[in-house]
């Protein structure tokens, strides 16, 4: 049916239908996609400024009735918030016998310890002092700065986003065996994404990737045409750019087709190596969809053709990505 139809589809609706096509018969990408240019790529992100700001997770994690406890490059951190909503961070070994903070209690604001209800608050305590901490209002940050090593900043290096109030979030995080760095050559390749990801992705073409030398700011960045599937025959074209403003950011943004001025944040936070020795990091991928359809935002979630989008964050997406930044990581370590 939908075959009739292709000729004369209104040129107004996002949604398009997609030959179905044989995943074999996709034209191989391997020649374009030139090692060299992923790793100079994740290399220049790598020698950008973090301001030694790492993600600790999702903005509604870090809730005022309880604390939250994370791992970054091998410090314990918790997390709660002050009685005004404040965001605290800071270790997460009680200052007195080093009981777990994370499971401790909050009491107006207040973190008590669970083992002698030692009391710690935005003034410290007991030689406890919180760390810098940032709440961008949906991700949470802290800054390390023995970890990180650079020159701190304020404030994380923040990608644009669209408006909050015309936009919607949603954050997942999962762990992986592997370094920051595997999870951002993963997203600076993105002439993987039809052929590893045909679920998810249909119609791949990179449109722009930086120059092999003398790569200006304007210039560092992948463009891709690709359709997110909704089903096997229909689909939603977009142009998307992928850009890292810091090393453990790459930003996916769609500049053209529905959802326009969206985004999909990837961050990597090193969590400190696993019991084996690899190590380990999280990644913790944000999807700030927005449209310019009225009421999108109202609608309190997206419909239609934002879904794929906002399903981003989808298990096997995620699945995939992990194994191939995982096995990237193995590579590089001898192993495989
Ligand atoms: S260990 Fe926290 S109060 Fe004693
Ligand atoms: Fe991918």
């Amino acid at each position: 049916v939908l075959d009739r139809f292709r000729g004369r589809w209104p040129e107004s609706l996002p949604i398009r239908p997609l030959d179905p096509g044989v995943w074999s018969g996709q034209k191989p990408t391997f020649r374009e996609a030139r090692p060299a240019i992923i790793d100079a790529a994740a290399g220049r992100a790598a020698t950008r400024p973090s301001g030694n700001w790492f993600v600790l997770a999702a903005s509604a994690a870090v809730r005022p009735d309880r604390p939250y406890g994370a791992r970054v490059a091998g410090a314990e951190i918790v997390a709660w918030r002050d009685s005004d909503g404040t965001l605290l961070a800071g270790p997460g070994g009680c200052p007195h016998l080093g009981a777990p903070l994370a499971e401790g209690r909050v009491d107006s604001g207040r973190l008590l310890c669970r083992w002698h209800g030692l009391t710690l608050d935005r003034s410290g305590g007991f030689g406890w002092r919180p760390l810098p901490s940032f709440d961008d209002g949906v991700l949470v940050w802290v800054r390390l700065d023995a970890v990180g090593g650079e020159a701190a900043l304020p404030a994380p290096v923040l990608p644009a986003r669209p408006d909050p109030e015309t936009s919607i979030a949603a954050v997942a995080t999962m762990p992986g065996t592997c370094e920051p760095v595997d999870i951002v050559a993963n997203r600076l390749d993105p002439w993987h994404g039809a052929w590893f990801h045909p679920y998810s992705f249909a119609r791949l073409r990179v449109v722009h990737a930086p120059p092999r030398r003398e790569v200006s700011e304007a210039d560092d960045r992948f463009v891709v045409d690709v359709t997110f599937r909704l089903s096997k025959r229909m689909g939603v074209p977009v142009r998307a750019e992928f850009r890292c403003p810091e090393p453990r950011t790459v930003v996916m943004r769609i500049i053209e087709g529905e959802g326009r001025g969206s985004v999909v944040e990837t961050h990597a936070t090193p969590l400190g190596a696993g019991a084996d020795g690899r190590a380990r990091t999280a990644v913790t991928e944000a999807v700030i969809a927005t449209s310019e359809r009225p009421g999108f935002a109202r609608a309190g979630r997206a419909a239609g053709v934002l879904r794929p989008l906002m399903r981003w964050g989808a298990a096997r997406l995620w699945r995939d990505d992990l194994a191939y930044a995982e096995r990237r990581y193995a590579l590089r370590n001898g192993l495989v």
